[in-house]
């Protein structure tokens, strides 16, 4: 087991007032054998974005697969702070941790305990969390947070005291901090967003994530706008998708998914291909029908790489504009056994229940993505690539 090392550095850039803070990201790549049983997972028990429609019409959220998630970073909650480690994730809505009353977390890690927490308080509700394998019980309590330096007093979140099976199993991380629209929040607790701008800490409702490839450093969430060292070029923005009414997610809408520069006709003629912009799924993942047609015209990466660069480019149409992705992006690495590399292509078709796609990693590697609730949109500008001229390491 590689040892973990967190750290939130918090940088303050911009001129005062207008603070845009930094919260550093720790990336650590699957290996071969995390990608295919990630892989496996998925394909057993639905997918992480299984969604169902409630008696009532409300949208539940299943989460179904945390342990694919490689990017995370801290969190600190209480007075004095206990630390996190939590996955930032886009694709739910919800901050939780295990706490110190709970049964049948994994031992190692942190555990909230209100008794030492002098700002504690009890909230009263409790919450179910919906898995594919069961689901994961606790309490609601509110208590100050701080991310990348900026608190957030008496803020609602999830005590976990019953886990489901295998949930988070050898994951890295102790919890979720869900960055998802407020909608899709269990019983509407608040947003960590909305509370950092209602509580006057940051002026817009803006975030953005670099994610490093290759396992180097420097994946960095920015709080409250973007970083211009991480991108080359403009954002290009795309609205949030009507369809979001109905699924609470970060929901962008594809025109088409071109391979090679030919269209796939993955994507239906009005509606296109539904995406949720999730930096907590690892691959680029479809509908069955839908993505099985694109892994066929791409053709198979060999197990030993060696076809992998000829492979063809990937292109989605969002917004009017073209964005590609070619092989150096889709094709994950890892390495075997013997320590030989192998490839493995990053896309998947899962079946989640209804028609959506799920644009992961692979492509926010590529770009640089902001989302900005202020004008329900998610932008994308090339991003950096580490070892690019003036991309700070940090
Ligand atoms: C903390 O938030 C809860 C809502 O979750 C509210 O009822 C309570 O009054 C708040 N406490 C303070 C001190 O603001
Ligand atoms: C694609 O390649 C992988 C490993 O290289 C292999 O496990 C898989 O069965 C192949 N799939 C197809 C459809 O050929």
């Amino acid at each position: 087991m590689v040892a973990r090392r967190l750290s939130a550095l918090s940088l303050l850039l911009g001129s005062a007032g207008a603070a845009v803070v930094s919260l550093q990201l720790t990336h650590k790549p699957k290996t071969l054998s995390e990608i295919k049983r990630a892989s496996q997972r998925r394909a057993e028990i639905g997918q992480r974005f299984a969604a169902s429609l409630s008696a009532d019409g409300i949208p539940s959220v299943s989460l179904t697969d945390v342990e694919d998630a490689e990017y995370y970073g801290e969190v600190d909650i209480g007075t004095p702070a206990q630390k996190f480690s939590v996955i930032y994730d886009t694709g739910s809505s919800n901050l939780w941790v295990p706490s110190k009353k709970c049964t049948n977390c994994k031992p190692r890690g942190g555990h909230y305990d209100a008794s030492a927490s002098k700002s504690t308080a009890a909230n009263g509700k409790s919450f179910t969390l919906q898995y594919g394998t069961g689901n994961c019980q606790g309490f609601l309590t509110n208590d100050n947070i701080q991310l990348g330096g900026l608190s957030v007093e008496n803020f609602t979140f999830g005590e976990v005291t019953s886990e489901a099976k295998d949930v988070f199993g050898q994951a890295p991380f102790d919890g979720i901090l869900g960055m998802g629209p407020p909608a899709a929040a269990v019983d509407q607790t608040p947003m960590p967003m909305d509370m950092l701008v209602k509580q006057g800490k940051i002026q817009h409702n803006i975030f953005a994530f670099y994610l490093a490839s290759g396992g180097k450093k420097g994946s960095t969430l920015t709080v409250g706008g973007t970083d211009s060292q991480f991108h080359t070029g403009d954002f290009h923005y795309v609205p949030v998708s009507v369809g979001a009414h109905l699924l609470p997610y970060w929901l962008v809408t594809a025109g088409d998914i071109k391979i090679g520069g030919k269209s796939s006709g993955a994507c239906y003629p009005f509606l296109g291909c539904q995406m949720v912009v999730d930096t907590g799924t690892s691959v680029f993942a479809g509908p069955p029908s839908a993505m099985n047609k694109v892994i066929a015209e791409i053709g198979n990466v060999s197990a030993d790489c060696s076809n992998a660069a000829s492979l063809p480019t990937i292109t989605l149409t969002m917004g009017g504009k073209d964005f590609e992705l070619g092989p150096e992006f889709y094709v994950l690495r890892g390495k075997d056994d013997s320590g030989k590399e192998q490839c493995e292509l990053g896309l998947e078709a899962v079946n989640a229940g209804v028609p959506i796609w799920i644009l992961g990693d692979p492509f926010l590697r590529k770009y640089y993505t902001v989302w900005d609730s202020e004008q329900n949109r998610v932008g994308f500008a090339l991003a950096k690539q580490p070892g690019q001229d003036g991309l700070l390491v940090i």
